[in-house]
């Protein structure tokens, strides 16, 4: 069975962005690989946060990946800083990896742009982000859009390390979606949309409740011809629209517009917003029985010592193959 693995970072209530384009993805491939899908705290502290908010949203996004349908028995679920091998395994990656190579990012470039103090570890986020994907030997990576160039760079560490030292990491492929890679800001079409947003109306929560959801869709930015159809240039607003519609119901785009056909956006809007809720209220009610429930502990510390057990074995071929500390078995 081939490996999967991808994680989360904990930096906020995630989006429906991050549903459609990464989570969506992971209950369906669950059924059929191995798979790690992890809590990666230890990214979020690359820009400041709050603590109490932090371990808040640590155990919120457990439970979403709960509610949303992963199933524990099936794929390992974990918290990154429970598994120390993946700090260790990222300063050895940060040894081979170049300041150029890390200074194009453009999620580094977009993170930094005009911040007068940007902390090291936002510069060497992708290496630590490679040691979470090659520690277990991953076959494949699903994410979204935005995360393909960090994906193309653990590929790059992956083989050189193999090459400088010894033949041990397998070279993980990236898995986007075909619709939904990129879902936008409500407010502005042309960004995408993010959980760090400052603009609390330009995503979708995955907690939203009925009210706020519909709120926001009724304020979505769109265009001035009140035409229901999709064109990514020339109309990105109700493009982004009918691509969350499509993916959330599993019609294709041509058969919702041909339903709006002489109907305004309102009607769509509306339409629209009872999609996201009737997708989101079941998965509300989970996530709220498991924040109660002691189970999401049980799971978090089994998921822990199944990701330590298999990260220390390579983190172990890692360090002899660098030659780090003295020789063991
Ligand atoms: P993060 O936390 O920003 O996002 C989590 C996942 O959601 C996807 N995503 C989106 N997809 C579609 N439309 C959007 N607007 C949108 N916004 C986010 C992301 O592509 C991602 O798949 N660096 C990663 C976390 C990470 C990781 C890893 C991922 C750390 N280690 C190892 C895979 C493997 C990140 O910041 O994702």
């Amino acid at each position: 069975m081939k490996t999967i693995f991808s994680g989360i970072q904990p930096s906020g209530t995630i989006t429906l962005g991050n549903y459609i384009g990464a989570m969506k993805q992971f209950v369906e491939l669950q059924h059929e690989y191995n798979c790690y899908f992890c809590i990666v705290d230890q990214h979020a502290i690359t820009v400041p946060q709050d603590r109490l908010e932090l371990r808040k949203n640590i155990r919120s996004l457990a439970a979403l990946y709960l509610a949303v349908g992963i199933d524990p028995k099936k794929g390992t679920l974990f918290i990154q800083s429970e598994v120390p091998a993946h700090a260790q395994a990222g300063w050895m990656l940060q040894c081979i990896a170049y300041i150029g190579e890390l200074e194009r990012m453009t999620q580094y470039k977009d993170k930094s742009a005009g911040k007068e103090a940007v902390s090291a570890g936002l510069l060497t986020y992708p290496p630590l982000m490679a040691a979470d994907i090659l520690l277990y030997n991953t076959d494949i990576v699903p994410v979204g859009e935005d995360q393909k160039q960090h994906l193309e760079l653990t590929r790059d560490l992956a083989e050189r390390f193999n090459k400088k030292y010894n033949n041990i990491f397998t070279i993980p492929e990236v898995r986007i979606p075909k619709v939904g890679a990129r879902i936008m800001s409500l407010q502005d079409p042309t960004k995408k949309m993010s959980k760090s947003d400052p603009n609390q109306k330009a995503f979708i929560t995955l907690l939203d409740d009925p009210k706020q959801i519909e709120k926001k869709i009724k304020s979505a930015v769109t265009d001035s011809e009140g035409i229901v159809k999709y064109d990514k240039d020339k109309k990105p607003g109700i493009s982004n629209l009918l691509t969350i519609y499509s993916i959330l119901t599993d019609k294709p785009i041509p058969e919702i517009e041909e339903e709006y056909t002489g109907k305004g956006y309102g009607d769509f809007k509306a339409d629209l917003a009872q999609v996201i809720i009737n997708t989101l209220t079941p998965i509300q009610q989970k996530f709220y029985e498991l924040m109660e429930s002691s189970e999401l502990d049980e799971i978090l510390d089994q998921g822990a010592e199944k990701a330590n057990y298999v990260a220390n074995k390579m983190l172990k071929k890692m360090e002899n193959a660098m030659g780090l500390g003295r020789k063991r078995k």
